[in-house]
């Protein structure tokens, strides 16, 4: 695959006021678009945690992504707020459930202002074709995203559950799936984004965690994720979103650790522009 296509995220950003156009053709400042393509995991127990957080990192950030520690302890409220605050809002809940029910949870995400939101795609092609359907009906929906394989699933926890194909492969099954019933937006580990890249074209909308700054990456910084990366090279490869939590929000001056992140992005933007 030509180098410019695996760069070129090629979204239908989802944030707002943002234009869908290609960041390679607004050749923005650098460390303007990496700081539109971080999402900080915002994975505190409550919104109090959460909106301090938010604010400490309210002029090096603008996405905040909402998980289940922190929308099963606050509730949709802490995504309207930070949406008050002027953020984009990933509301990672991971449904996972019959596509009736999957259906009705989507279009509550939707209804929330959720920009980017997810489903599991072990949840099968019927559930993801009912997921995406239930967009249809608003005029600027949240980009769907399925998610693959969890970053913290190596081969021996997905064999545990019955996965037998290593997760290269299963990422790539799941990511076909996907494609087949209608979505364009997946969550992966970096060491599968080239290939979902190669598989979706510049129009898919790849969103990475496990991401590890590369002053940091030991067994220790990695904690549960297993399949991890740095910045840099998730960029390269094609990621159109990167995740980081802890990397952040448990440094000792978040904002900081947030700047040289977005400084690590930044670089590798130029790189792949020149
Ligand atoms: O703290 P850390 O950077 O490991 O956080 C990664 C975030 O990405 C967590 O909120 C986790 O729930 C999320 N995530 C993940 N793997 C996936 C999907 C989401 O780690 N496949």
């Amino acid at each position: 695959m030509p180098a410019k296509m695996r760069y070129d995220p090629g979204m239908p950003v989802p944030e707002r006021p943002q234009p869908s156009t290609s960041p390679l053709r607004t050749a923005p400042d650098p460390v303007e678009e990496a700081r539109r393509r971080l999402i900080v995991a915002l994975d505190v127990p409550g919104q109090a945690a959460a909106l301090a957080l938010a604010d400490r990192l309210e002029r090096v950030c603008s996405w905040f992504k909402v998980g289940l520690e922190l929308f099963t302890a606050a509730g949709p409220q802490v995504v309207q707020l930070l949406h008050a605050r002027g953020h984009s809002v990933f509301l990672d809940l991971k449904f996972c459930d019959i596509p009736n029910t999957v259906a009705g949870a989507v279009r509550s995400a939707a209804a929330l202002g959720a920009r980017l939101l997810t489903v599991h795609a072990l949840g099968g092609p019927a559930m993801l074709e009912a997921a995406q359907a239930a967009l249809s009906g608003f005029s600027d929906p949240p980009q769907l995203l399925a998610v693959t394989l969890l970053t913290s699933m190596d081969q021996a926890q997905s064999r545990a559950v019955g996965l037998m194909r290593g997760p290269g492969a299963q990422v790539e099954l799941l990511a076909r799936m996907g494609l087949a019933a209608g979505l364009r937006g997946f969550v992966c580990s970096p060491r599968e984004v080239a290939a979902l890249r190669a598989l979706t074209g510049p129009e898919g909308v790849l969103v990475v965690p496990g991401i590890r700054p590369a002053g940091g990456q030991s067994e220790n910084s990695a904690r549960d994720q297993k399949r991890i990366a740095a910045p840099a090279d998730a960029l390269r490869n094609g990621a159109s979103y990167l995740v980081v939590g802890r990397p952040i929000t448990q440094a000792p001056d978040p904002a900081a650790a947030a700047e040289a992140i977005l400084e690590e992005m930044a670089a590798a933007l130029c790189a792949s522009h020149s």
